[in-house]
């Protein structure tokens, strides 16, 4: 077991306005690029599980195997075992646990999964390291993060720009890095991986229902006191700002022609039999 332990503060933290994006997310829109290699039986570890949507889709993917979803925040695995029940899905189990040093032995699983988790740790070499350390000779580990500086939208609004270059400094100054997407190949390489597959896929948000719940969302998030008070901590803007910020999210959402582009990087990275 590794003994680094995570230095990092979560950004995001797990408060409503976080947990209705991370509710929307299935392993069909986030994790389409790992689901041709999973197979009935397979012992998978899910890390930063969250919520357990994806988790839970993914333990309906290996009848008779078993999905660990991994959580470093204790708290919102209540919310995981209780979408795993609702569904019925009886292959899950949830853990408590750091990346960094993950409770498990050597080769443990056969695939190891994380999504939009390595942008917000503070070692994602040691954390990929890992992730390799507990997968099985031949087994897989499945990575994928978005990039906030690469984000695009339409139209062109001033406000979203700042929500764009406050998010990236609070994420760096909490220790992660938002951009995580474009580095996770030589991330990748530098935990030991001589064999990694990189792909790329986006969400994408038009249309009057997709652009109310994203820019009502991100209003939200931005307000939500556990990232306003950190960036106010940071001294990175004030609540004035904060409030332009979350007000172009609502007129952004408001525009017909609106689209927003969320890319994502993902690499699937064998270890050597
Ligand atoms: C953006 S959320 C992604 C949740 C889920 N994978 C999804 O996509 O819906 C990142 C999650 O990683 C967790 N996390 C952050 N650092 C971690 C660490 N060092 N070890 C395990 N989990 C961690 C956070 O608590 C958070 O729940």
């Amino acid at each position: 077991m590794g003994r680094a332990q995570e230095t990092a503060v979560y950004t995001h933290g797990h408060g409503e306005a976080v947990l209705r994006s991370h509710r929307w997310r299935t392993a069909a829109n986030s994790a389409a690029y790992l689901l041709g290699s999973l197979r009935p039986g397979m012992r998978v570890l899910d890390v930063g599980c969250g919520p357990g949507t994806i988790t839970a889709d993914l333990a309906e993917l290996v009848p008779g195997g078993v999905v660990v979803g991994l959580e470093r925040a204790a708290a919102v695995l209540a919310d995981a075992r209780a979408e795993a029940a609702r569904r019925d899905v009886r292959n899950v189990e949830f853990a408590v646990g750091d990346v960094h040093a993950l409770p498990y032995p050597d080769g443990a699983f056969d695939v190891v999964h994380a999504h939009q988790v390595l942008q917000h740790v503070g070692d994602p070499v040691t954390a990929l390291r890992e992730m390799r350390r507990v997968t099985r000779p031949g087994g897989l580990v499945a990575a994928r993060d978005s990039d906030y500086g690469a984000m695009n939208w339409t139209p062109a609004a001033a406000g979203l720009d700042e929500w764009q270059a406050l998010y990236r400094r609070t994420a760096r100054a909490n220790g992660g890095e938002p951009d995580a997407g474009r580095f996770l190949v030589g991330w990748a390489r530098e935990a030991g991986f001589d064999e990694v597959a990189a792909s790329s896929s986006e969400w994408v948000y038009t249309g009057a229902e997709d652009r109310a719940w994203w820019s009502g969302m991100w209003a939200d998030r931005t307000l939500a006191p556990g990232y306003a008070g950190r960036v106010r901590e940071l001294g990175l803007a004030d609540g004035k700002a904060l409030e332009a910020v979350a007000a172009a999210w609502r007129e952004w959402g408001s525009r017909p022609e609106g689209r927003f582009t969320v890319p994502h990087q993902e690499i699937l990275c064998r270890r050597a039999a």
